[in-house]
């Protein structure tokens, strides 16, 4: 009877000891990824923002089956100060119960991302919104503020961006590069045109922050045809009505955007829905363009299917120079939940970057 006193303690050694074990040394993309309670990572089409020594890595939750594809929960986040181990911090934005909500419910919520501003001393999350019900038609873009990282977020408002509004043009840009609503260039220039003014499609996207502490909003418009690249307002809460068009006609989703040695890189993706195809990549010396499209970055087998994952971010390592990780979301439609993380380290050769599959990896392939 006696050693029944034993058992508590000797339950809680054996937990820690068992949680000490799975401390995580390394990256292995595509494997479960568990959290300090032993759970699969749920952040899929994530986003990390480096905030105070601490990462908070932002995605969407899904859950088990197809129903996985809709919002049913939130925006999830984790925090890790090695990039390894990661911390449930719960859920930062929840959808809501009442349907007639922007953010009902069973709506579509993809690809959150948060970003600090340093002048309203807030964190301001974006997501591609598509409205209860109503498919992938309302290609909206969302947003929600919190004066705390980790949340709770609140919702304030969705919409399309830049009505009425067209593209900046950089001096000396000739008359026949500009969009004509009367005269269109592009078989595309038909979707501007139709939606200058409620205001552009948003779907895939991605926020990034330049070091002057300008913030843009990256997003697939114009039915998935072109990318747009919007100047966001200094609380980083609305459009400014300035952005250009990238690579028009080519159907670009995914981007990540990152800046290295004074220039701009972007990696994308093709369209195919839930199936993975090449990767893309571009550069620019000024974040107006010109862009230049590189290609695939990825090299080796199934670089042609960007190792069976989509592009979602790119995150700088902190404190070590030239350390880029890539990320990409391995989906699982039929089975939401069980969307997989692959991270891979970016090389460069001279300006140009490059991506290799490896199995497994720690961040000693960067050097300090
Ligand atoms: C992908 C997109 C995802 C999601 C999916 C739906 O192309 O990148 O974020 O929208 O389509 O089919």
């Amino acid at each position: 009877m006696k050693y029944y006193r034993f058992l508590l303690p000797a339950f809680l050694l054996l937990s820690i000891i068992g949680r000490a074990q799975t401390k995580l040394t390394s990256f292995s993309p595509g494997a479960i990824w568990p959290d300090d309670k032993g759970v699969h990572i749920n952040a899929h089409g994530g986003g990390i923002l480096y905030n105070d020594g601490v990462y908070y890595w932002f995605g969407e939750h899904k859950i088990a089956g197809d129903a996985g594809n809709r919002a049913m929960v939130g925006v999830h986040c984790y925090s890790s100060k090695d990039l390894y181990n990661w911390k449930d911090e719960g859920i930062s934005l929840s959808v809501s119960p009442d349907t007639t909500n922007d953010i009902a419910k069973g709506c579509v919520l993809e690809r959150p991302k948060v970003v600090y501003n340093k002048k309203t001393k807030k964190y301001v999350m974006w997501f591609h919104l598509e409205l209860l019900g109503k498919g992938y038609s309302a290609a909206r873009a969302g947003v929600a503020v919190s004066d705390k990282v980790i949340g709770p977020y609140k919702f304030i408002k969705s919409y399309r961006p830049n009505p009425g509004q067209t593209p900046f043009y950089p001096a000396l840009t000739p008359e026949g590069d500009k969009i004509n609503c009367v005269n269109p260039t592009h078989e595309t220039d038909k979707f501007f045109c139709r939606d200058l003014p409620g205001g552009q499609m948003a779907r895939d996207m991605t926020v990034f922050v330049d070091d002057d502490g300008k913030a843009y909003h990256v997003f697939s418009s114009e039915e998935n045809y072109t990318l747009d690249l919007a100047e966001l307002t200094p609380d980083y809460t609305g459009h400014t009505g300035k952005f250009i068009r990238i690579y028009i006609g080519h159907q670009t989703e995914a981007p990540a955007l990152f800046k290295r040695n004074g220039i701009y890189y972007m990696i994308g993706s093709g369209c195919t829905g839930w199936a993975p195809n090449a990767a893309r990549w571009f550069s620019a010396k000024s974040i107006w363009g010109p862009w230049t499209y590189h290609g695939n970055p990825c090299q080796g087998p199934d670089s042609q299917i960007t190792y069976g994952g989509q592009s979602t971010h790119v995150l700088p390592v902190a404190g070590k120079r030239d350390a880029f990780i890539f990320i990409a979301d391995k989906w699982a439609p039929k089975d939401a939940i069980d969307g997989r993380y692959l991270w891979l380290p970016i090389s460069f050769k001279g300006d140009d970057i490059e991506i290799n599959w490896v199995d497994n990896w720690n961040l000693d392939v960067f050097k300090k």
